[in-house]
């Protein structure tokens, strides 16, 4: 399949989609990280992680189960799969590995002690159904772990933000456009049920601050989706000159003296 075949996703296969999946492992990881860690991953396990992305996940697994257990990330993008790779590689982590296939055609020729994903079932047609497989791999006892994404706590609160909420609202728009369900976290305990697990624990955590680095994560999302705006006829007029704009986002939470927030990212886990 050419990479341009992909259907439905929002995000796109861009270099700066990469370099922005990356920035934002780096502040989601310590999130992520005590979900699998509350979930019960531990060492010496054996973990499927679904829509690897560039490897992050992965690798913030391969750490946590350590030599003696081992990682597979499943990705649909080729160009995804050779950079985590790369990544793991010269990160010296051996037991971590990619393979290249639809979250749709896992090969079910093994068993994990635990199944994970991050930031896929909101771009997924029908996540219930690709839960209900995927539980197939896990272990009698074996955890199921997902991490998803909320917008709707993070739109209310930067309301009062003239600039950061017209950034805000046409990403979301642009997402929802897309397919995406940008909810998916408030989604996951339907989606669990649904899929005949137990019900799972969940909790909302969301990062608040008024640093630079917070502000970006709009400005890069915006960035990622500029092919889709523009397919999607919407203007980004409203935002101004594009290369100020980081800056001019940043300005404006400081000078409100107040704070803005990530995203809503919901964990959610349940044992087989
Ligand atoms: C937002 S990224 C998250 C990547 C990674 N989990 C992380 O948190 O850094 C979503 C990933 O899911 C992958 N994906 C989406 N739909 C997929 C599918 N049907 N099968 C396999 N991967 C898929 C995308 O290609 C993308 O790499």
């Amino acid at each position: 399949m050419k990479r341009m075949d992909l259907p439905g996703y929002a995000l796109g296969y861009s270099e700066i989609e990469y370099e922005r999946l990356i920035r934002q492992a780096e502040r989601y990881g310590p999130v992520t990280e005590r979900l699998f860690r509350r979930a019960g991953i531990a060492s010496s396990q054996h973990v499927l992680d679904v829509g690897s992305g560039v490897g992050d996940v992965s690798m913030l697994l391969a750490r946590i189960v350590g030599s003696g257990g081992e990682v597979v990330g499943i990705e649909r993008d080729a160009r995804s799969v050779a950079l985590a790779r790369a990544r793991a590689a010269e990160a010296g982590l051996h037991n971590v590995t990619f393979t290249e296939s639809d979250v749709n055609h896992v090969p079910s020729n093994r068993q994990y002690d635990a199944v994970v994903g991050r930031f896929i079932l909101q771009f997924l047609p029908d996540p219930t159904d690709v839960l209900r497989s995927l539980s197939r791999l896990v272990r009698a006892h074996g955890i199921v772990a997902f991490q998803e994404i909320s917008w709707a706590p993070m739109l209310k609160l930067v309301e009062h933000l003239p600039l950061y909420s017209t950034c805000a609202s046409l990403c979301h728009e642009t997402m929802l456009r897309a397919g995406a369900n940008t909810d998916s976290g408030l989604n996951l305990h339907r989606v669990f049920m649904g899929a005949g697990l137990r019900a799972p624990t969940s909790y909302l955590e969301m990062l608040l601050g008024d640093d630079a680095d917070l502000a970006r994560w709009i400005y890069d999302i915006l960035l990622s989706l500029r092919p889709q705006i523009a397919q999607n006829g919407l203007s980004l007029e409203k935002l101004g000159d594009l290369d100020t704009l980081r800056e001019r986002l940043h300005a404006e939470v400081l000078a409100s003296k107040g704070v803005i927030s990530s995203p809503g990212l919901v964990g959610a886990w349940s044992n087989v």
